[in-house]
This record gives structure tokens, sequence and C-alpha cells, in this order.
């Protein structure tokens, strides 16, 4: 069976869903802010254990103040694609570019990759910031960096390429709205990533599964020797992605764009590309389309809903998240499910800044009052007090399965790693319900005792301790999920029954 028509089959969000599309906008150049004003500043690019310094924001009232923070909109953009593609080396020039990368820095950075051997990967030390992975030149732990365009707040998450570090890319992914997809357009790199078993399929799968629903697909190293900024091989590279993307469940004309680049040079990335270096290239740079990209947000009047990724000691209990519904306001009661822990928001920021309230699509940090540090765990979901997050320890999915280990077959009793918004969490299939046909998408009648690659079927799934998802139909965010046997994703699904 061939696994992109399973995947296809799966369509865990159907592309008609999405009114709004990629708009490549004709001429309008965008002028960046300068997010950061410190010329001193070395290291951009934080892990998630980022100390919340905050500079509190004069608040002349509540209205202002709202007006002021939903003026510009906020999007989480991951950055995923095949070990090397050059994902943490166009982040690194973004911030570069975009002034909050002083040259000092980037000499100290080129003396520094020099001294390891790796003279290239100076750009990349602006998302790499640990040593591990300034020694390989491999991103392990998913990088955060912000700057803002005109229209928008940018959250990049840089993810790792590497196939050990999955799970990394996955809880990336799982808290992005947009993914910018890296492709090498190298000799022979590009065939690797896009091999079976390369992350530029994986990651594609796993990104349309975890909601990340609009890709730019960038096609970097276009200055290479190999390539020389040629015509034939972007298009190449193009025509071979389309379909796949297709299969994936994206649909290419509304949710994708392509853009060449060059990530070391810094090439089409604020500023459109010299006619005299590239006389084909007539669209738009990097910082333009991702200003035009739309994305629905999640409704602010829902109930509120914030799975934490992190939590640390900060004058209280401080927890990190994104917020996938509601609002949250300074002052609200809330729960921290599954626990049911009564807290009360003590202060809310949004990177360095403390801010009134937050709607969908945030990426916060709350200080809470209530609850002691050590009593949450990575996965809780900080909830409405009225209307909080459902909490099971069975719930009923569809399931896609990709590729079983060794072509293994699944029946009830199979065991692997569930991950779902920000949890990972070990889970057992008890008991295969119906399959599904996964041409016609109907169930099939006959009782069905075990599946093989390919297969779709609703199932009962156990997991040992309690967890909080919902129902994919009423928060998707929430109630997608894939599961993961050594290292390896096996199968993709949707919550349709808790
Ligand atoms: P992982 O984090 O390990 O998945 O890799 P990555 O995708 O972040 O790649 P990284 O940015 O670390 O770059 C890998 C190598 O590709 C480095 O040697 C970079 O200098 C090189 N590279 C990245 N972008 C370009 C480019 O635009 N042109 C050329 N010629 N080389 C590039
Ligand atoms: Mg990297």
């Amino acid at each position: 069976m061939d696994l992109e028509e399973d995947i296809r089959s799966l369509q865990l969000d159907s592309a008609a869903e999405d009114i709004n599309g990629v708009v490549n906008p004709e001429d309008e150049k965008p002028d960046v802010d300068k997010m950061d004003e410190d010329p001193k500043q070395e290291v951009q690019a934080q892990s998630v254990e980022a100390e919340p310094k905050a500079k509190v924001k004069e608040i002349l009232s509540v209205q202002d103040e709202e007006d002021e923070q939903m003026k510009k909109r906020h999007l989480n953009v991951v950055f995923i694609g095949h070990v090397d593609a050059g994902k943490s080396t166009t982040g690194g020039q973004i911030l570069f570019l975009s002034g909050q990368v002083d040259d000092r820095t980037i000499q100290k950075y080129e003396k520094e990759a020099k001294d390891k051997s790796r003279e290239s990967w100076y750009m990349a030390y602006i998302m790499d910031t640990n040593e591990e992975e300034r020694v390989k030149g491999k991103t392990v732990e998913v990088g955060r960096a912000h700057f803002e365009t005109d229209t928008t707040r940018f959250t990049i998450l840089d993810a790792p390429g590497h196939k050990s570090y999955v799970p990394n890319m996955i809880s990336g992914a799982s808290q992005a709205d947009i993914g910018v997809l890296v492709i090498s357009a190298r000799k022979g790199e590009f065939e690797t990533g896009y091999e079976r078993g390369g992350q530029t399929r994986e990651h594609v799968q796993l990104a349309k599964t975890l909601g990340v629903t609009k890709l730019l697909v960038v096609v970097n190293k276009m200055d290479d020797p190999t390539v020389n900024w040629s015509k034939e091989r972007y298009d190449e590279i193009e025509s071979k992605m389309i379909p796949f993307l297709k299969q994936s469940g994206y649909n290419v004309k509304k949710d994708v764009s392509f853009l060449p680049i060059s990530g070391l040079m810094g090439l089409n990335i604020k500023t459109r590309l010299d006619k005299s270096l590239c006389s084909w290239w007539d669209g738009p740079c990097l910082f333009e389309s991702l200003d035009s990209i739309e994305v629905p947000m999640g409704d602010p009047k829902s109930p509120f809903r914030m799975p934490i990724i992190d939590k640390f000691k900060d004058m209280g209990t401080v927890v990190m998240g994104k917020v996938e519904s509601g609002t949250i306001r300074d002052g609200d009661s809330l729960l921290i499910m599954p626990n049911k822990d009564h807290v009360k928001v003590v202060a809310i920021y949004i990177d360095e800044n403390r801010v009134t309230l937050a709607g969908p699509g945030e990426n916060l940090r709350v200080r809470l009052s209530g609850v002691e540090e050590e009593d949450i765990l990575s996965g809780f979901v900080l909830s409405s007090a009225a209307n909080p997050i459902s909490t099971v320890t069975e719930f009923v999915a569809q399931l896609q399965i990709l590729e079983l280990l060794d072509n293994a077959i699944f029946t009830a009793g199979y065991k692997a790693v569930l991950h779902v918004h920000s949890v990972v969490e070990e889970c057992e299939i008890v008991e295969l319900l119906q399959q599904i046909d996964p041409k016609t998408r109907k169930p099939i009648k006959k009782k069905v005792l075990f599946v093989k690659n390919g297969a779709i079927v609703l199932c009962r799934v156990q997991v040992n301790n309690v967890i909080c998802v919902e129902k994919f139909s009423d928060f998707p965010q929430l109630g997608r999920f894939t599961l993961r046997t050594e290292g390896k994703t096996v199968a993709v699904g949707k919550i349709t029954a808790l």
C-alpha cells in the first residue's frame, strides 16, 4: 500500500475549512520593525525555560490596553524539514536582518564556528544556543525567537531535523499556526530528505496532523555551487513536492506557497531578489510571504484552554503555554486540569511584556497563585473554571496507521506513546471497533481483529494516567494526536468520542 495514499485518506481537517489562502502580494515591501533596541543583545533564541523578566507596561485603561494588545496579530511559525536543510541558519538570518543581532555578535559566532571547524554554521548559532548543538551542528531543543513585521508579531520555533529528535519537533509543531518547510536544493540533499525515512516527508505529515494549516515551502541553498539559482532545479523540487503535499492533505493552491532563498547569504528574505542574480523569480520575499499568510484564529469567546508546556518558580508559580481557545484576563479564577486545582491569575506576560489579557494563538507565561510548581506537570491544562477541559483515561479515536515497525500487525494490546498537545503518555489500544475503507471512507461491516499498514480504524485507546483532551470536532488542536513506537511515528489520529 502506498503511504501517501493512506495519509491523504485521513484528511484530519479538510482543506476546505480554510477560507483564506496564502496571498502573494504584488509590490508592497514590508517595513520591518526592530523589536529590540538593545544592540548588545547576544543570544536571541531562548529555550523554553526563559525567565520572565517583565517590563510592566503603563496601563491606561483596560479598554486602551485591549485595543493595543489586539492590534497586531501573533503567529507561531515552526521551521521544519530534513536535517541540515538550513532551518537554524534561516531563522538566525531572519533575526539578523530584522536588526536583532549586531555585527559584533556575528563576528564572535564566526570565530566560534571556525574554532569548531564549522565555518558555515555561524548563522545557525543564533538559534542553536547550547554547546552540544554548536559542536554537532544539529538542533536538539526547539529554539524560540521573536521578530515582527508591520502586521504581525512572529514567534519562530526552530525544530530539529534529525530523526532522533522528532518528539521535540512534534512539540514545536503542536504549538505552531503556520510552518516554514525548509528544503535544501543542494545536489543530493533534496533527494535524501524526500526519500522514505527522510524527515521532509515525516515532518510534513506530522505538521498537517498537528494542525499546521499553512505551509511556506522555502527552497534553500539556492546559492550553492551545485544549484546556482537554477530555475530547473527549483522547478524540479516544486513539481516533486506538490503531489506529495496534496497527498499529505494540504490544499496546495490555498494553503501552500513556494519561494527560493539563500538562508546563509540572506537572499530573498527581507528584500526581494536582485534580477541580476536571479532573473526568473518575480515573486515575493520571505517576509512578504509570511506577512500575507492568513490563518483562522481560535475563538476568543470560547472556554479558556491553555496546555502547559513548562513551569517554574518565580515569585510564585509560572506556567508557560499557548492559548488554544478563549481569553485569559488578570484576576481570572481558573482550574488546572486534571487535578482541579483552583488558581488565580496574578500576571500575564507576552514575551517580556506584561499584559492584562490575551487571546487564542498567544504564547504566554502566566503567574498563578493557589498552586505549587511541584503540583503541575507539562500536559496539564489551564482551563476555564465554569467549563473545564475533559479528563479521561480512555477515548475512542479514528486512527490512520502509517508504517508499523517491521510491518507488524496492529491489534488490541498494541502499545505506543501518545502525543497530544503537550501530553506525552504511554497508551494501549484496547479494542478495535471498526475498520473504515480508505477509498470510500465508509465503515466496513466485517468485524475487525487486526489491521496493517495503511488502514483506517476506529479504536478504543487507554492511558495509565488521567489526561486532558477534547473531541477533535470541538477543539481540533486538543483532539488530534500521533502514536509513536521506538522513535517512529506509526499512526496519526483524531479523538471522536470521550
Ligand atoms: P538541524 O537543526 O540539524 O535539523 O539542521 P538545520 O536545518 O537547522 O541546518 P543548519 O541551519 O544548521 O545548516 C546546516 C548546514 O547547511 C550549515 O553548514 C549551513 O551553513 C548550511 N546552509 C544553510 N543554509 C544555507 C544556504 O542558504 N546556502 C548554503 N550554501 N549553505 C547553507
Ligand atoms: Mg537547526
